[in-house]
């Protein structure tokens, strides 16, 4: 029998050591994150046979990390192999890896997983990804063990915070990069001189924060649903040449709650290309007045777009509010604005306290976002309770 002898940091024995459903390895970049998930699953696969499971958030980059290191490990335990990789499966003498793009997740059903591992699975805010892979190793009480830096407050960190409470299924190891003896120490030192405090302290050492002056902090995010006919529906347009244009939409339902479902943010986008996309739902838009042209061109063509209300300070003070009364919801799905969401940011002073001027960076979703709600509620706001009635004297 082979003997495969293995070099672990101390928190990398503790992932190794636990026996719990789920084991969240939260560390800063370069922490072996993705030296122990392929190793882990690996050893997974050898010792229990059957079919295994190795998620990273896309194609791409699970081909040039964890699927890259997984071979990596084969060939360096002299195991023999075979591998699709049209496919994405790599057989061992017994038992199976499936490489799964988070993507694609529809690859999982159907598989009963005995065990999992998701490489940065902070980076892909769907919940259900974590969901499906967890309710895949069931059958065969698997282990799902994910290895990710913290990248936004989405279900990773709500994982998170149930394990520093207590939750006995969840094991959390945490390391910061520095704990790494491989890792070059002026690589950090250069970063925390050169990153936002906020930054640096997520990315080498592991820990959720937000950037200093954060516009919208309390976003939440949902899984997506369908949204009933009967719903109102309204789109924010940011119209942009250089910049990209955004477009977003959103549902409300009878209770209130205003539901973001749909983004588009494309640069170079034609005013045709636009049209053609905008002219699937023809619902109201509001969009950026200054680009008349634009407006004027698609209000033209029959689409109902009308210009926005642009004062800047009371939109974000009026969509800051629909999201602290958690009137306002984003679906999981909508990557572009939840990027942009994580981090809009007021400008700072010298102090680092927050000036009343949004940094003009990555904001062409929110905007689009609060074109739309403070226009559209403002029209309501405003519009006479009563229908004047007319009357006419005989
Ligand atoms: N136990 C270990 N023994 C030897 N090298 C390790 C060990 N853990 C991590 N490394 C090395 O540290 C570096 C960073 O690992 P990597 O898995 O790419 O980090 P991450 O995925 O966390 O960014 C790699 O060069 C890897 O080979
Ligand atoms: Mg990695």
């Amino acid at each position: 029998m082979k003997e495969i002898r293995l070099k672990l940091l101390p928190y990398q024995r503790r992932v190794f050591q636990s026996q719990k459903p789920i084991i969240a390895f939260v560390g800063g970049t370069g922490t072996g994150k993705t030296w122990l998930a392929a190793r882990w699953i690996v050893l997974k696969a050898l010792e229990h046979g059957g079919e295994h499971l190795a998620i990273s958030p896309s194609l791409k980059l699970m081909r040039r990390t964890l699927w890259k290191e997984i071979k990596k490990v084969l060939k360096e335990w002299g195991i023999d192999y075979e591998k699709n990789e049209q496919d994405m499966i790599i057989s061992l003498p017994c038992g199976r890896i499936y490489g799964v793009p988070a993507d694609n997740p529809e690859r999982m059903e159907g598989v009963h997983a005995k065990s999992a591992v998701f490489d940065e699975a902070g980076q892909v805010d769907k919940r259900s990804v974590f969901e499906t892979a967890f309710r895949r190793l069931r059958y065969h009480r698997g282990q799902l063990l994910i290895t990710t830096t913290p990248y936004r407050w989405n279900w990773l960190k709500e994982l998170y915070d149930k394990a520093l409470a207590g939750d006995p299924q969840i094991e959390l190891v945490t390391a910061r990069t520095i704990e790494n003896p491989y890792y070059p120490k002026d690589e950090i030192e250069r970063a925390r001189r050169e990153m936002p405090e906020w930054r640096f302290r997520m990315f080498y050492e592991g820990v959720f924060t937000k950037p200093l002056g954060l516009i919208y902090p309390d976003y939440e995010l949902v899984e997506p649903f369908e949204i009933p006919e009967s719903w109102l529906r309204i789109r924010g347009l940011d119209f942009g040449y250089n910049h990209p244009t955004a477009v977003i939409w959103l549902a409300r339902s009878p209770e209130g709650v205003w539901y973001a479902y749909r983004e588009l943010k494309k640069s170079e986008l034609t005013l045709d290309d636009l049209y053609n996309i905008l002219k699937e739902e023809n619902i109201p838009t509001y969009a950026d007045p200054e680009m008349k042209q634009g407006l004027e061109t698609l209000r033209a063509r029959g689409l109902d777009v009308r210009p926005a209300k642009k004062d800047v300070l009371a939109g974000i003070s009026f969509v800051q509010g629909l999201f602290k009364q958690k009137k306002l919801k984003i679906f999981s799905s909508l990557n572009k604005t939840i990027d942009e969401l994580s981090s809009y940011s007021w400008k700072l002073d010298a102090n680092d306290q927050p000036l009343d001027e949004p940094v003009k960076e990555n904001d062409d979703l929110v905007d689009a976002l609060r074109y739309a709600l403070f226009t559209a509620e403002g029209f309501r706001a405003t519009a006479p309770a009563y229908k004047p009635i007319k009357v006419d004297f005989l």
